[in-house]
């Protein structure tokens, strides 16, 4: 069941697409004075972005102030947010915050946009208050095919390394642009393993808790974009492709929110340093098989295990296999195909590290959206499995 006042929003936003529709800010920009443009430093300038910044700027001068956020973290800790509002602080009355980069940048400008909006004294009272919403227009340009952030109403920060879910509806963006050639520039690593998390996303929204018709539809157009453009020789068809995926797995997720495979990933990301995307794929083909035996007894309440049964009985048509063990198969294949290893110890991490990371991986909000309900032990076998 989508949570109040979510799901109604998700077509608010204006969305943009196709080659060269950043220069879409042309018409967007105008109606506005003060701009805040929150950027990736690392992604900026190689994805052509800053350039054609440079001449919006010439071209909309009088009109149009910019001022630049610049981020390169790849987890957002709370103490870097604080940081950044104090940049925004100096910049008056802002009519229009832009995010361009991957989903840590698009969620700093999410919460910079809720502390702004609320004239909050720190940015930790964003997490503090749940109910201070965004009050402030956003416009967000994603630079990667990976978290969809740009179609959801929640932010992801970390405070002493546990994870915290912002969440609230006013974090719609106004407009979107999805333009593939901004993605040319990405190294395939980051490309793949932000691909990985769209294709969790849109797994993990068809058999979630709180999934809805609506949020299977988008999640199974995503997960089809993904297999049949994975490996397309057309390079910007399939970035476009990609882009749309991401796009349609965060709308998916917006309905439902993640579960189990998320829930585990986020102490593998904070600890160890696992970009977010293979940090969930490596769980996801063990979460899967363990879900798949759902029964009267371990099922989340709300969900009956028949709705697991058809649940998987979709992922299985999507993924064309007959069985449990095959779909756990095409998952690991698909993470190495992309060329990461299913191995826990290719990342640093040992036995040893286990418990920790078990520790940190009930994740309120994810773990009780999982359609079975997982134990410590549960949770320790699905690394072991991978160690
Ligand atoms: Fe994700």
């Amino acid at each position: 069941m989508p949570l109040p006042g979510i799901s109604g929003n998700n077509n608010r936003t204006r969305v943009f697409r196709g080659q060269g529709a950043l220069s879409h800010l042309e018409e967007i920009l105008p109606h506005y004075k003060n701009i805040l443009i929150v950027i990736d430093r690392d992604a900026f300038h190689p994805c052509g972005a800053a350039e054609y910044f440079k001449l919006l700027e010439e071209k909309l001068a009088g009109r149009c102030t910019f001022h630049y956020v610049s981020y390169a973290g790849k987890a957002l800790p709370i103490e870097d947010v604080e940081g950044k509002y104090l940049e925004v602080k100096q910049y008056g009355e802002l009519d229009l915050i832009t995010a361009i980069g991957g989903g840590t940048v698009i969620d700093l400008a999410k919460i910079l946009a809720i502390a702004y909006s609320n004239a909050c004294e720190s940015a930790a009272d964003v997490l503090a208050s749940p109910s201070l919403d965004n009050r402030v227009d956003l416009l967000f340009i994603p630079t990667t095919a990976g978290t969809g952030s740009e179609a959801t109403t929640f932010a992801v920060v970390y405070k002493d390394k546990v994870k915290y879910s912002i969440d609230r509806p006013g974090l719609l963006p106004a407009y979107t642009i999805l333009d593939p050639l901004l993605l040319r520039s990405l190294p395939a690593p980051v490309l793949h393993a932000t691909v990985l998390d769209a294709l969790a996303q849109a797994i993990e929204a068809i058999w979630a808790r709180a999934s809805t018709a609506e949020a299977k539809q988008y999640a199974q157009n995503a997960v089809r974009l993904i297999l049949d453009n994975i490996e397309s020789q057309n390079p910007i068809e399939r970035l476009s492709q990609l882009q749309e995926a991401s796009h349609l797995a965060g709308k998916a997720i917006n309905i439902t929110r993640t579960t189990l495979p998320h829930s585990i990933s986020y102490p593998l990301t904070s600890h160890f340093g696992v970009p977010h995307g293979i940090a969930v794929f490596l769980t996801l083909p063990g979460a899967a098989e363990l879900n798949y035996y759902t029964t009267g007894e371990n099922v989340q309440a709300g969900v009956s295990p028949a709705d697991v049964e058809k649940s998987f009985a979709l992922l299985f048509s999507l993924f064309e296999v007959e069985d449990i063990k095959a779909l756990r198969e095409r998952l690991s294949s698909v993470i190495v195909r992309l060329g990461f290893s299913m191995r826990l110890r290719n990342y640093g991490i040992g036995e040893a590290d286990l418990s920790l990371i078990v520790d940190y991986a009930f994740t309120k909000g994810r773990i009780d959206n999982n359609p079975r309900q997982a134990s410590r032990d549960d949770v320790l076998n699905i690394l072991k499995e991978i160690i």
